[in-house]
């Protein structure tokens, strides 16, 4: 008859507790381990765990309640089990020998918590950061890359250019001291100023490349058009760009993140998805501005797109959730892509940082 104590100290335990005798029968349970196993105490007491719970678990918990038998010695481990719905439940269980005043084992006293949250916490930490290595390297190599494109650039085009203008110049300057007449002179100077003209096209390319200056200069929906009509005419893929009524400052942070996102996701759409019509839309909604990005496209298989190592998705969904937003994405092949940002709108004093 279990002492009626012992039971109360028992059922006050929240984690699953028992006692049971050297060949693994169950002399004691408290509730929680009654509501975990499903059965009531008559249908536990004298049984053991090939009896309770599923064979495979059972026979499992046999050979460690016989190990803690044999050995004397106190174990700790952390098993998995499925709840009735299929779901991974994961338990940090402990098994204690119980001696007789003789130092002979008579029993095991066991505990076991359930720690499936701390288990999920600790693998969405270890998957968050190593996705957060692969974007740090991502972000290395594509300043690299960035970085030499600029090189090519400035020295293949404007040192090109620059070099011709010297040339240009020498040329002019010894037409003038060998009195050559007026009409080579000023051929000679239309030439020139023809390639300082796309010389200054050439460092504008440059600098909007760099940050379109027009997202400072005259904000997000003006910069979005710019984007948008580019793209059109790049691509030869309709866009339909939806902005709403004109929301004021929403501060450098955010407006840099919509205008990189809209980047990424239609670069996507001309790379991979084989489009005819996207949809950019930007709208207010209960505080939040929610861009969405949508293409009539021949859309992917998420589960297989998350193993592949590219980052344009990870980086998007990371700008989002740096300001504190939500980054969703819907695709199924032949379907199209839906992309989803939504971000608070920022504080009055956060309007004025500087962009990203
Ligand atoms: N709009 C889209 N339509 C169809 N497939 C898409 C679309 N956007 C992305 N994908 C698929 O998802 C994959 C991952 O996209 P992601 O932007 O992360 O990488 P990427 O474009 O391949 O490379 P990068 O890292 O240079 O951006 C793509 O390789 C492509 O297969
Ligand atoms: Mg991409």
């Amino acid at each position: 008859m279990p002492d009626v104590l012992q039971q109360v100290i028992l059922d006050n335990i929240p984690d699953q507790a028992w006692l049971k005798d050297v060949e693994s029968h169950y002399i004691q349970v408290n509730e929680a381990f009654m509501t975990a196993c499903g059965l009531k105490a008559e249908d536990i007491l004298g049984k053991t765990p090939r009896d309770v719970w599923p064979a495979d678990w059972g026979g499992k918990y046999v050979d460690t309640d016989m190990e803690v038998v044999r050995t004397g010695l106190r174990k700790r481990y952390e098993e998995q089990r499925f709840s009735a719905a299929g779901e991974v439940r994961w338990f940090d269980t402990i098994k204690t020998p119980i001696f007789d005043a003789h130092g002979r084992v008579t029993g095991t006293a066991g505990i076991s918590r359930e720690i499936t949250d701390r288990k999920r916490t600790e693998q969405e930490l270890r998957d968050s950061r190593a996705q957060l290595r692969e974007l740090s390297a991502y972000l290395q190599s594509v300043r690299e890359e960035e970085r030499t494109r600029i090189a090519r650039e400035l020295h293949d085009e404007l040192g090109q250019m620059l070099t011709a203008i010297q040339l240009g110049l020498g040329a002019l300057d010894s037409a003038v001291h060998t009195g050559s007449d007026a009409a080579m002179l000023k051929n000679g100077l239309v030439g020139l100023v023809t390639l300082v003209n796309n010389a200054s096209q050439a460092v504008q390319r440059l600098a909007t490349d760099l940050r379109p200056p027009i997202l400072d200069g005259l904000g997000l929906g003006a910069a979005l058009e710019w984007q948008t009509e580019a793209f059109v005419e790049r691509t030869g893929i309709a866009c339909e760009l939806v902005l709403p009524p004109p929301i004021g400052e929403l501060g450098g942070d955010v407006e840099t993140a919509v205008f990189r996102i809209v980047q990424e996701a239609l670069t996507n759409v001309a790379r991979h998805a084989h489009a005819t019509r996207t949809e950019v839309t930007l709208h207010l909604d209960e505080g939040r501005l929610v861009l969405r990005i949508v293409d009539n496209g021949n859309g992917m298989l998420l589960s297989e797109v998350s193993q592949r190592r590219r980052l344009g998705i990870v980086g998007m969904r990371e700008r989002a959730y740096m300001l504190g937003g939500e980054f969703r994405i819907q695709s199924s092949p032949g379907h199209g892509t839906q992309i989803e940002v939504s971000l608070p709108l920022p504080d009055e004093e956060e309007k004025g940082a500087q962009p990203a």
